[in-house]
């Protein structure tokens, strides 16, 4: 049941491929809390994935766009305030591709043409998106955008080749722009760094199932669920967290201060 905490408020959800899509989960819990929502997602998504089943279910409008196109962009932060009768008051940034990875090409012998697309689709879109809406001014004071990141930006996980660098570039493009945003008009910019969470594009990850239960038992809490990171998102778009800018956020269970977990020596 919800509380209200969104009552009133507008967003946008980037990133809702199937039901397991964290961006599934965060789309359903902001309309529980009583924002009116619009999905988007890149076109072939549109074809592959399962987003008119989740459109139908919250009865919200989807607008297909590749984030790496500011063409799509545009389209998408006009139609978006048509459709929802106003200004914007979040994004969820949640999107993530590597062709080097799905190709499973090794970290020391990677495509740097694959690796410009990992970079324009993983990170540089967060800035793309929020440069468009920034120059539409299509974001209410006090509005919030959050990009999903993954603790490989600031240690070594060496599966997840060249997407630590691309987290690396995420993080940054928020502290920065989160600079730029809060001059211009109060609005918040932040990454959550989640757990690992079986969705399509975590588990293309190498040796992703064994990694998962390594996190699982590394963390204090155990790895946080998408629907936890959901619960998180509701709270950063919220009023409750209107202080909060230019931050990476851990929500993974306490992984990212540990050092030596004794459950994985026993084992
Ligand atoms: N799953 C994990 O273990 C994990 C952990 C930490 C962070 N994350 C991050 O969470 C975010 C969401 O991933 P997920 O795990 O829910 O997987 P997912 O595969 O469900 O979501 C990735 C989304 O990116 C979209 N996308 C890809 N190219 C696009 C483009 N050009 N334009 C627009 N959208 C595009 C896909 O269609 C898909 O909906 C990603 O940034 C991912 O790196 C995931």
């Amino acid at each position: 049941m919800g509380h209200g905490l969104l009552q009133g408020k507008k967003g946008i959800i980037f990133g809702a491929l199937d039901h397991k899509s964290i961006a599934w989960k965060v789309a359903e819990r902001c309309v529980e809390e009583g924002a009116q929502i619009v999905l988007t997602n890149a076109p072939v998504a549109m074809r592959l994935g399962e987003i008119n089943e989740l459109a139908t279910k919250l009865n919200c409008e989807i607008i297909p766009a590749d984030a790496t196109s500011i063409e799509d962009l545009e389209n998408l932060i006009i139609k978006s305030q048509e459709i929802l009768g106003g200004k914007l008051d979040f994004i969820l940034h949640s999107i993530g591709m590597s062709i080097n990875v799905r190709k499973k090409k090794d970290y020391t012998d990677l495509n740097y043409e694959w690796m410009k697309t990992t970079f324009d689709v993983s990170a540089i879109s967060f800035h793309k998106v929020l440069q468009t809406a920034f120059k539409h001014d299509a974001i209410n004071p006090w509005g919030s955008v959050v990009g999903l990141t993954y603790i490989a930006a600031q240690r070594t996980f060496p599966d997840y080749s060249e997407m630590a660098e691309s987290k690396a570039l995420l993080e940054s493009f928020a502290r920065s722009f989160g600079y730029h945003y809060a001059k211009k008009a109060n609005v918040r910019v932040n990454t959550i760094s989640q757990s690992p969470t079986v969705t399509t594009a975590g588990s293309g990850i190498k040796g992703f199932s064994d990694f998962f239960s390594y996190a699982d038992k590394m963390s204090p809490l155990g790895n946080a669920s998408s629907d936890a990171c959901a619960d998180y998102c509701v709270s950063l778009f919220s009023d409750l967290t209107r202080y909060v800018t230019m931050q990476n956020l851990f929500h993974d269970g306490g992984f990212s201060s540990m050092g030596m977990a004794p459950e994985i020596l026993e084992d």
